[in-house]
């Protein structure tokens, strides 16, 4: 009688195979060196820096401070795009570098410059002086002399629709990213700027805020809102959704009267 052998069942390894590891590549990063209080020329030094997928320009700058020239200067703090400390021209556009990754950008060659408006302190570090003066000018706090929450007092009760007025414009981190790629705060550097405009908008929108007619007394001057030709570049470049252009129409609108 003939025997039937039964092929032995093949074992299927069925554990997950672990991911490829992407393999590093290198980037050539040109950095802007420029120290106003030596020589006011700037040049590009370049260097090669190894990058992952998720590599972000911050990260690269700062291998290059690292490993290869620690006195490049750069300002940054949260590295998530919160504290609005690494603005800069990241080829040729402003940017956080510490929320553009390499890979996104699509390219080789990645070059990095102090943004355009601001007075350059070292490198890549510029001055806020004037972003932070213009901020405080707006007042940006709710006035309002019944603010102070007594025993036995509520809070003010908002409407979602209240709240929507406003909401967008209180995400501004200050990285002054708007006013860098403002093309009237390159001619006029007294310009109050998108920045400080838009904040002027987000108080005086607030349905708690008392606070309007100063507001608008000060951005109704000579440097102030009129001067914008609404181009709309501070909002294709805002990193954190807010449209200073919006506000600017907006906050004309209590001046021209169609809004109250
Ligand atoms: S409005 Fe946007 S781009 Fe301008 S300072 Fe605020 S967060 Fe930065
Ligand atoms: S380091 Fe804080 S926003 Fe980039």
């Amino acid at each position: 009688m003939a025997t039937v052998t039964v092929p032995e069942e093949k074992k299927i390894d069925e554990s997950p195979a672990a991911p490829a590891e992407p393999k590093p590549t290198t980037i050539t990063l040109r950095i802007s060196r420029v120290n106003p209080s030596e020589n006011a020329e700037a040049k590009f030094e370049e260097f090669k820096v190894p990058v992952q997928k998720w590599t972000t320009v911050l990260e690269t700058i700062l291998h290059v401070k690292e490993k290869l020239d620690h006195s490049v200067a750069v300002r940054y703090s949260c590295r998530q795009a919160s504290c609005g400390s690494c603005g800069m021209k990241i080829n040729g556009k402003p940017r956080l570098a510490c929320y553009t990754k390499i890979s996104e950008l699509e390219s080789n060659v990645v070059t990095v410059e102090p943004m355009n408006n601001f007075q350059i302190i070292r490198d890549l570090a510029v001055n806020f002086e004037q972003l932070f003066s213009t901020h405080k000018k707006m007042k940006p706090f709710i006035i309002n002399e019944e603010s102070e929450v007594q025993p036995g007092t509520k809070e003010f009760i908002q409407t979602p629709q209240d709240l929507e007025k406003f909401l967008q414009f209180s995400y501004c981190i200050k990285c002054g990213l708007c006013n860098s790629a403002c093309p009237t705060m390159a001619t006029d550097k007294s310009f109050v700027g998108p920045q400080g405009l838009a904040q002027a908008y987000r108080y005086t929108a607030d349905n708690r805020d008392k606070g309007k007619e100063d507001r608008l007394k000060i951005v109704d001057q000579s440097h102030g809102i009129w001067r914008c030709h609404f181009a709309g570049s501070c909002s294709n470049v805002c990193p954190k959704g807010v449209d200073p252009a919006m506000a600017i129409q907006l906050l004309r609108g209590y001046l021209l009267g169609f809004r109250k």
